[in-house]
């Protein structure tokens, strides 16, 4: 809303306010959702970020103010933002007991680090499912001079493609029920706010960047010339980017047989060509199975639908060469930093409740104590064999290591920060810690399971980067009383 040019980092300025709002999901039914800006999803917050002098990178200042007011028991809904893959400052980092109550807002500030297609969401403590399942999430993207560089689709051939699953009851109403705290699930799926979309696209490449903004549930997208089935066409997403930015190169995932998992929180960006598309031809996207989910029909199983034009097809060449993403072990060696770690964390249930090592979410304690600027290796352990647990570490971009020992597939070869955990499976990832741009964040963070119903029911902790931090809750939201403009 306003722009302030002076300064080391010129800083843009946005206002948003949580509000319920009345949003029309299915035809002739209105649905009370709540919102950011009364929209759903949130708007899109799209900034210039990198570190760079030639990227011109912006810092961002976001106001948000509650206005929710109280929920069906009359209790006040409380709130917290986090910015999901922004290195932000402790007191900035939407901590969960950090909480505005109705009448309150915070300005938060973002620095842009780097270029990749986040998002912010509710984080209040043991209310995150319900207030994300509410609506309160939406898409952040930072891009750069080097991605503005490289030759991939740009504006309107570059598009945001966020999931939500809902369960609507017969008068439009949203309902919440997480299964005795396991999870909770829609019976429709809503990409951009909209059930089974369908996009008219031109004869040419797109970039779609893909969020899972779902409580729970996990989809693996295919992309299939029939609404049901299998597809034998070998139909090709291009993978290209995960969640902190590009992978080192460009990984293609053709139907039917691979697929593209995304858990919850987790962000994918791919190519799709429909240059070499017949005019007319109908192309869907996919959720053919869905394991560790409760099942649905196939109306769930198609997400949106692609209807490719009829003009001449456009041809772009071969996708762009992208850099080798530099692995954090050449990292260490070059800058002579010896690697610590692993540090072992085993998520698992326990008394009706989710566990990290044990033990649920305490703000006193402090699981890890990361020196600023080292090298560290953690297992990430699932114990039992019935649950996924997607695990998201605050902070830090990380690279995942091993899954089991074995390399990870091509298109996980990328910077991350939600690590999905398979039955059985223990994922080894390694980041720097408390890093930006040659200085230290220092300060606490959390760790988590990403499945919000597991979060809210205690499968979350804290790590410490150094000593003498700032606090998380060092700048408490203020009564709307005292708004000055921004
Ligand atoms: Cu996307 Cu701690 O959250
Ligand atoms: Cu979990």
């Amino acid at each position: 809303m306003r722009s302030d040019e002076t300064g080391k980092r010129p800083t843009d300025y946005y206002q948003i306010t949580m509000e319920k709002v009345e949003v029309e999901i299915i035809p002739d039914q209105t649905t009370k959702v709540w919102s950011y800006n009364g929209q759903l999803p949130g708007p899109l917050i799209r900034q210039r970020g990198g570190v760079e002098s030639f990227d011109q990178g912006r810092q961002s200042v976001v106001r948000f103010i509650n206005q929710l007011g109280q929920d069906a028991e009359g209790q006040d809904i409380r709130t917290s933002v986090h910015l999901h893959g922004m290195a932000s400052n402790p007191e900035y980092d939407g901590y969960a007991e950090d909480l505005s109550y109705p009448g309150y807002f915070k300005d938060y500030v973002y620095p842009n680090d780097r270029a990749a297609t986040i998002w912010y969401h509710d984080h209040a403590i043991a209310q995150t499912s319900r207030n994300v399942y509410m609506g309160l999430a939406g898409m952040y993207i930072v891009e750069d001079e080097f991605e503005r560089a490289l030759n991939l689709p740009q504006g309107n051939y570059d598009v945001p493609l966020i999931l939500q699953d809902m369960r609507l009851d017969t008068k439009g109403q949203l309902v919440f029920g997480d299964r005795g705290r396991r999870s909770v699930y829609g019976d429709v799926v809503l990409i951009n706010g909209i059930p089974w979309p369908r996009m008219k696209v031109e004869r040419r490449r797109y970039r779609f960047r893909v969020l899972n903004a779902s409580a729970s549930r996990t989809y693996q997208l295919v992309l299939s010339r029939k609404p049901n089935g299998q597809s034998m066409n070998r139909d090709t997403l291009h993978v290209i980017a995960t969640d902190c930015g590009l992978l080192g190169q460009c990984v293609p995932l053709s139907a039917p047989f691979q697929r593209l998992r995304i858990s919850p929180a987790e962000r994918y960006e791919f190519i799709i060509d429909f240059s070499g598309y017949d005019p007319g031809t109908h192309l869907f996207l996919r959720n053919p199975v869905y394991s560790h989910n409760i099942d649905s029909n196939a109306d769930s199983q198609v997400l949106m639908r692609f209807d490719v034009g009829k003009g001449p097809p456009k041809d772009e060449g071969d996708l762009p060469e992208f850099y080798p993403v530099k692995s954090i072990f050449e990292l260490a060696r070059e800058e002579g930093i010896k690697i610590g770690g692993p540090r072992v964390f085993r998520f698992q249930h326990g008394g009706n409740r989710w566990l990290i090592n044990n033990k649920g979410w305490n703000p006193r304690r402090v699981d890890a104590n990361p020196e600023p600027g080292a090298i560290e290796v953690w297992d990430l352990v699932n114990v039992a064999g019935s649950w996924v647990h997607p695990v998201h570490i605050h902070l830090v971009d990380w690279q995942i290591l091993a899954r089991n020992g074995r390399k990870p597939p091509p298109h996980e070869r990328g910077w991350k920060d939600v690590f999905r955990l398979r039955p059985f499976e223990t994922v080894r990832v390694a980041a720097r810690f408390g890093t930006r741009d040659g200085k230290y964040i220092k300060g606490k963070f959390m760790m988590h399971c990403h499945n919000l119903v597991h979060e809210d029911h205690d499968m979350m902790t804290q790590f410490e980067v150094g000593t003498g931090g700032k606090s998380s809750c060092c700048a408490p939201p203020k009564p709307v009383s005292e708004i000055l403009p921004l």
